[in-house]
């Protein structure tokens, strides 16, 4: 049963320790925690964050959330299938004109009965901009809005509770790894579990996410690191360095991985365990978010030589 009695969290999957080559030459263990396994639609981190601000819309009395992402998102897309099952409206502010042919995760979106309203790129650079923010959402209101990725106080503290069950395990690791877009999981497992975490940014702003993270945090708490080596030519792209990785990893362990936040997340591991990072004896455990939706779309899908890789 989870700590937190308030939110029903669901109960973590057992921890699996890997026996991937790599590791096991240089003495060091790989455990993954299949988040993802928690649920098909909101398993990954995503069932941390929601779930707290859907409760904080539930003590308001709001029927309504309203939540920003890209057209890919793994957030709108638990947001919206959360929402169809628990009767709640939901609103996804989606950056970009709405496409000619919407990929899979757009298409369940309106499936699932999701509101969808594009605004331009240009717009939605404005997504941290109250002003903006209150100008989109107002005739929408009375309702929920949730910031992009989940990235408030609830969608911390659920994610510290996260920390916390993971603390309880007591599995002695050294080092907890994640992937990060906003950093707010980070924050939330640094915080729970006491422990050190390494972060792999899922874009090229190690500085932002690091700043994000330390937002949520006091002051005084730094055990942790965000690195940027691993986001590759930028967020959701992909080239056939990380396309061949992911590939290989998944024949090697059985594990799937996506190709914006997991599959960057364990090539970063892999190649910090080759060039011998972690002295022999470091126990790691990995945390596998989730994000499996994600690498059904046609754009992360294309694969691209690094030299030609396109903004998707
Ligand atoms: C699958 C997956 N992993 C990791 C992350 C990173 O989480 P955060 O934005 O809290 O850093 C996300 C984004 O929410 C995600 O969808």
């Amino acid at each position: 049963m989870s700590r937190d009695r308030r939110h029903d969290f669901p109960e973590l999957p057992a921890v699996e320790t890997l026996r991937d080559a790599p590791y096991d030459a240089r003495g060091v263990t790989l455990d993954v925690l299949r988040l993802d396994r928690l649920h098909p639609l909101w398993g990954g981190n995503k069932v941390f964050k929601l779930l707290p601000n859907l409760h904080r819309a539930e003590a308001l009395g709001l029927r309504r959330v309203i939540s920003f992402g890209g057209a890919y998102s793994n957030h709108l897309h638990a947001l919206a299938a959360w929402g169809a099952e628990h009767g709640v409206q939901t609103v996804g502010i989606v950056r970009g004109e709405a496409p000619a042919r919407p990929g899979p995760t757009l298409r369940e979106l309106h499936e699932r009965g999701m509101h969808i309203r594009h605004v331009s790129r240009a717009e939605y650079r404005r997504r941290h901009d109250p002003a903006w923010v209150g100008e989109v959402t107002r005739e929408l209101m009375p309702a929920l809005v949730i910031p992009e990725g989940g990235d408030n106080a609830e969608g911390f503290a659920g994610c510290r509770e996260l920390g916390h069950s993971i603390a309880a395990l007591a599995g002695g690791w050294d080092v907890i790894a994640l992937a990060c877009g906003t950093g707010t999981t980070l924050a939330g497992v640094v915080a729970g579990s006491g422990a050190y975490v390494l972060g792999v940014a899922a874009l090229r702003d190690a500085a932002g996410i690091t700043a994000c993270a330390a937002a949520h945090l006091a002051p005084t708490v730094r055990r942790f690191r965000v690195l940027e080596r691993f986001a590759g030519r930028g967020f959701a792209r992909i080239d056939a360095e990380l396309a061949a990785f992911m590939a290989q990893f998944t024949q090697r362990n059985g594990v799937p991985l996506d190709p914006v936040y997991t599959g960057k997340l364990f090539l970063g591991l892999h190649t910090l365990v080759g060039e011998g990072r972690f002295p022999p004896g470091t126990r790691v455990l990995a945390l596998h978010t989730g994000g499996l939706q994600g690498a059904r779309g046609a754009s992360c899908g294309r694969i691209l030589p690094a030299a030609h890789a396109v903004p998707l």
